[in-house]
């Protein structure tokens, strides 16, 4: 089962899952058409009920779900101070509490059966805050902690639970994302230098099919790893973060994002 199955990574994960021979449910919040042995279904991760809905309804058409893969995600622009709480709390509500409802719903099929996998799609993101999507670095943080926290809490029943980090892939999810409402004027330039870094990185962005790749790995492999990068970034980044001085990686990342001095 693959939330978010209706674009980008989400999508290509399905239908390569499909090709190689699995029964795929992949989900959208709108009505979809089945695409290359996909069986499209609706849901909304913010909602308990669609939830249940959802998986009672793969539930009625398959034995059990093997393999849960929390993908689906949104995006949210704009500096924290601009961002009231009800925007920043609604992405939590997607890129968080969605995937621990749908956690909460295979659950209790997984441990009966004594077996399942959960591959969670965090983000890169997760380890630096990177100026103008602070709240969505914010909930794939929470997300990387709640998951190693679950891989060990359900190892011993036979469920395997890994966080899959994608870089930087051209996908669809920036004409997805929102924006802060309350735009505040001494952060304008700073903003557009950061939104267009941002903008600029996903439009090189890697090819989807590539986190894809990695998804099924950490999907498939028989002693899965707790984390899997996926894209160029993801054995640099982790590294820089730990290994290198904070002031550095200040610097770094303030050029990065044309920031002015002070
Ligand atoms: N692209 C990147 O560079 C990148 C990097 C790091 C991490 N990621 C993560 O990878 C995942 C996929 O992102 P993407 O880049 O492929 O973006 P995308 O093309 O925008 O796909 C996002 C998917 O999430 C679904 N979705 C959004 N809100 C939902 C909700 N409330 N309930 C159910 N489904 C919902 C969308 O489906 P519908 O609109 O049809 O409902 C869509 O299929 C996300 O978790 C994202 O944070 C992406």
């Amino acid at each position: 089962m693959v939330t978010g199955a209706s674009s980008g990574i989400g999508r290509t994960t399905a239908l390569l899952f499909a090709e190689r021979g699995a029964r795929v449910f992949g989900t959208s919040r709108r009505e979809r058409p089945d695409e290359g042995g996909v069986r499209m279904l609706r849901l909304d991760v913010r909602s308990d009920e669609s939830v249940r809905e959802c998986v009672d309804e793969v539930l009625a058409q398959a034995d059990g779900i093997d393999i849960l893969i929390n993908n689906a995600g949104v995006m949210l622009e704009g500096f924290a101070e601009e961002t009231a709480p009800d925007e920043a709390r609604a992405v939590f509500e997607t890129n968080f509490f969605g995937a621990v409802r749908l956690v909460d719903a295979v659950l209790p099929g997984m441990r009966e059966r004594r077996r399942g996998r959960i591959v969670n799609v965090g983000s890169l993101a997760a380890w630096i805050g990177e100026p103008g999507e602070g709240f969505y670095a914010a909930s794939k943080a929470a997300l990387a902690r709640y998951t190693e926290s679950l891989r060990h809490e359900v190892w011993h029943l036979g469920i395997k639970v890994c966080l899959v980090e994608p870089g930087v892939f051209a996908t669809e999810v920036l004409d997805a994302a929102t924006a802060a409402g309350a735009a505040i004027a001494d952060y304008d330039g700073p903003r557009e230098s950061a939104r267009a870094t941002l903008h600029g990185a996903l439009r090189r962005g890697e090819d989807p099919r590539k986190a894809a790749q990695v998804v099924w790995k950490a999907a498939t492999a028989r002693a899965p790893r707790g984390r899997y990068g996926a894209g160029g970034q993801s054995f640099v980044v982790p590294r820089l973060r730990t290994l290198a001085p904070q002031r550095l990686v200040d610097i770094a990342l303030r050029r990065a994002y044309g920031l002015p001095r002070r």
